[in-house]
C-alpha cells in the first residue's frame, strides 16, 4: 500500500488494539506488545512513534538496529498479545509459546498473522527528561522505573492494511 493511502483511527490504533514492536534480524529478534503510541509527521517524513522502558528486553534491540517494525493484529491474537506484554524475551522464548509465526522481512521482522505491519526506519532515540515530566506522569509510571525511551521511525513500508 501506498504510505499516502494509509487510513486509520491512530487513537485506537494503540490503545484499544494494541501493537507489536518487533526489532532485530533472522539470527535474533525481540519482541513486545505496546498500547502506547503515536502517529503522523515530522520533519516531511511519515513517522510512528513508540515509547519503551529501558528495562524491556525490546529496548536493546531498538537501540541496536536500523529498523524495527510496528504491526496490529485482530482479536483472535489478543491472548498472543497479552502474552508477549507480559513474559520477557530475556527469560523465555515467548515468540513460540504466543503461536505467532516470525515473517523475516528485508528491514525487519514481523508476523504472519499481522493485519498490518509499518517497517519503521530508526531517526531519534532518546529517553524522556525526568525533570519535564509531568507530576501526575511522575508519579504514575516513574516512581520505580526510568522514563520511557522515544523511538520515532520514519514509515518506510506497509504492508496489509487496516481491517475496516
Ligand atoms: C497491553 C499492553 C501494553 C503495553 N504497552 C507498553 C508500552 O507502550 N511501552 C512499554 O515499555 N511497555 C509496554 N507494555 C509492557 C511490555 O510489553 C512488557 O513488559 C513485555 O513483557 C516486555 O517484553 P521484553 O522484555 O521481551 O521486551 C505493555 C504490555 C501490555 C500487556
Amino acid at each position: 500500500m501506498e504510505i499516502r493511502d494509509f487510513c486509520s483511527k491512530p487513537f485506537d490504533l494503540f490503545n484499544r488494539g494494541w501493537a507489536l514492536v518487533t526489532a532485530g534480524n533472522e539470527e535474533s529478534f525481540n519482541t513486545m506488545t505496546v498500547s502506547w503510541g503515536s502517529m503522523g509527521t515530522l520533519w516531511n517524513k511519515p513517522i510512528i512513534t513508540v515509547y519503551v522502558k529501558p528495562i524491556r528486553y525490546t529496548s536493546e534491540f531498538l537501540k541496536r538496529e536500523e529498523f524495527f517494525t510496528v504491526s496490529t493484529y485482530g482479536n483472535e491474537c489478543k491472548k498472543a498479545l497479552a502474552l508477549l506484554g507480559d513474559k520477557s524475551g530475556r527469560d523465555c522464548d515467548k515468540v513460540s509459546e504466543s503461536g505467532l509465526t516470525p515473517l523475516f522481512l528485508e528491514n525487519g521482522v514481523t508476523f504472519e498473522e499481522a493485519q498490518c505491519t509499518f517497517v519503521c526506519k530508526k531517526i531519534y532515540a532518546a529517553p524522556f527528561i525526568a525533570e519535564l515530566v509531568p507530576e501526575f506522569a511522575h508519579e504514575k509510571y516513574y516512581t520505580d522505573e526510568e522514563e520511557h525511551i522515544v523511538f520515532i521511525g520514519e514509515v518506510t513500508e506497509i504492508i496489509g492494511g487496516e481491517k475496516k
